[in-house]
């Protein structure tokens, strides 16, 4: 319930730092690049700030080799983590793997400082297009659609059920101009469920043979209008924006 007294306070804007409990068999082990277990590096990224920003393989490119490196190992550690939680045999979220199509969130904590680190990354979201074979209403013929699809979603499990989830994919609805029952949902977990149909209300939907999740709203909803032009717009109008978000507007510009 939300009202558990064991429960930390919801975050509404920068998370604040989550301590995290170090374990005596990572103690001796030599200073890795990413500490284990936890998606923390002590280097920091040019554009990787407090709170939430949005990365694309050309940002991610476009580093300097250090903070490129620095990068990928959050990143990848954060596919490894979140493929942990949701029992997947392999990440599916990797610096190596990102196509052109893809934008991955990441949120950081209120210490993470991009020129001298430490860089916290608290929970990543990673967002794509996929081409869709989709039964609507049990139909046995199935419609072919190409929805944005939210791929990956994890937040750090000492940092679960602060709001966190919510902080990332919200900015990912403002940043993409997407409605979120007109999204496609890949193999959602049990937690990231209960999220939906708390956050958003969304509950209704038919089991797909590919596991994707398609609410019955989908139908219901229509698609936002969103031309390149209205989003470099509004990315210039000054909302908190990553290198990866700042790039798509100047292209567009
Ligand atoms: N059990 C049930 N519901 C949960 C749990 C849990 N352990 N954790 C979060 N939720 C849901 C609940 O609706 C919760 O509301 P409540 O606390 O009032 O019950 C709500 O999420 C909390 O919202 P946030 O705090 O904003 O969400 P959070 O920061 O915990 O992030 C997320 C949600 C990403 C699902 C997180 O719980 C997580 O990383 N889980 C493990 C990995 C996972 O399952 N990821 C989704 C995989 S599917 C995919 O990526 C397409």
């Amino acid at each position: 319930a939300a009202s558990s007294p064991s429960r930390p306070e919801a975050v509404h804007e920068i998370p604040a730092r989550v301590p995290v409990v170090e374990r005596p068999e990572e103690r001796s082990s030599p200073p890795a690049s990413v500490r284990a277990g936890t998606m923390e590096h002590p280097g920091g990224v040019t554009g990787l700030t407090p709170g939430v920003t949005a990365w694309t393989a050309e940002s991610i490119a476009s580093l300097p080799p250090g903070e490129r490196r620095t990068m990928a190992a959050l990143v990848d550690e954060a596919g490894v983590l979140s493929a942990r939680a949701q029992a997947l045999p392999t990440a599916i979220t990797s610096t190596d793997r990102l196509t052109r199509d893809q934008i991955v969130y990441l949120c950081c904590d209120e210490t993470t400082n991009p020129v001298r680190g430490p860089t916290n990354v608290l929970g990543v979201l990673k967002t794509g297009d996929k081409n869709l074979f989709i039964h609507r209403g049990g139909a046995s013929t199935p419609i072919e659609m190409e929805p944005r699809c939210v791929l990956d979603f994890y937040v750090h499990e000492t940092a679960q059920r602060r709001g966190i989830g919510a902080l990332l994919f919200a900015f990912f609805l403002r940043d993409e101009n997407k409605h979120p029952a007109r999204l496609a949902y890949d193999r959602p977990s049990e937690k990231f469920l209960a999220f939906l149909a708390k956050h958003h209300g969304l509950v209704k939907y038919q089991n797909q043979t590919n596991n994707f999740v398609v609410f019955d709203a989908y139908f219901a909803v229509k698609p936002r209008p969103a031309s390149a032009a209205k989003e470099a717009k509004k990315l210039f109008e000054g909302r908190g924006v990553g290198l990866a978000a700042a790039a798509r507007a100047k292209a567009a510009a």
